[in-house]
């Protein structure tokens, strides 16, 4: 049998990237997971099992990207899952925070891309991960929404330069059981629910079943897929 090639999830050691990481180390894959430190990167890789490696990488650096990357190869599936929440509301604009966050997802997911791009499989893909605060700001996501839009349109453009590499993004609603959701208040929670044609929060496990297609998936390049419980009521 071909040897299954690596897994790499920037930001594996919690909730959603742990997830993701866990699936494709159970089905044999060499998976590669991520963290800012490096004792938590190597709890989280034993706790992900399998042939499983953890590794220090901080995205808010990212002239420091190449080397912390250095040694990652054959890689068939690279997972970008890493978030800094950051709440901005333009009146009281906090300069630095916002910083961070465009310069995690947008010039540090980029900068993953450009150092493992040459270490790629031929048929292998790429996933973002943006967030439903592209097309349902709230006040307070302002850095958010933004930044998600550029994941969303970034996509684009490295799809159509990396071919036959596929790139798409992935756009969470509210994931009910993340720490973030799940110790909300009761009302926020029903209110949420009921602004969604499922009448439900999609969960970790909705959210896995549709990275794994965007990743999996040999037609589907340039594709940012909502998977949000069908969020049409505002
Ligand atoms: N949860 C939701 O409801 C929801 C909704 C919409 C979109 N999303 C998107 O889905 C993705 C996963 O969400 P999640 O809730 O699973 O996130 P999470 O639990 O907060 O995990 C974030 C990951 O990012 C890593 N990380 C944080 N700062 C970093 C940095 N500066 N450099 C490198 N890695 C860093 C963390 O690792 P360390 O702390 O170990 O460094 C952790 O592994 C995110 O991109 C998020 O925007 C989530």
């Amino acid at each position: 049998m071909d040897k299954l090639g690596t897994v790499v999830v920037v930001g594996g050691t919690c909730d959603i990237g742990k997830q993701l990481a866990m699936h494709y180390a159970r089905k044999g894959h060499p998976v590669v997971i991520t963290s800012r430190d490096p004792d938590r990167s190597q709890t989280a890789a034993r706790e992900v099992g399998g042939d499983c490696v953890g590794l220090s990488l901080d995205l808010f650096y990212p002239h420091q990207i190449a080397g912390a990357l250095d040694g990652v190869d054959d890689v068939q599936h690279l997972a970008l899952v890493a978030l800094f929440r950051d709440e901005n509301k333009v009146r009281e604009y906090n300069i630095d925070e916002a910083i961070k966050l465009v310069t995690l997802k947008l010039v540090g997911y980029t900068e993953c891309v450009h150092v493992l791009s040459s270490r790629m499989r031929e048929d292998a893909s790429i996933l973002m991960f943006g967030g439903l605060a592209k097309d349902q700001p709230y006040p307070g996501s302002t850095t958010i929404t933004t930044v998600n839009g550029g994941v969303a349109t970034l996509i684009n453009s490295l799809a159509l330069e990396l071919s036959p590499i596929r790139v798409n993004a992935i756009h969470p609603g509210q994931v009910a059981d993340t720490p973030n959701w799940a110790n909300k208040p009761k009302e926020v929670l029903d209110n949420l629910k009921s602004r969604t044609a499922l009448g439900r929060l999609v969960t970790i496990a909705d959210v896995i079943h549709a990275a794994v297609f965007l990743l999996e998936n040999r037609g589907v390049t340039g594709v940012n897929l909502r998977v949000d419980g069908g969020r049409m009521m505002k």
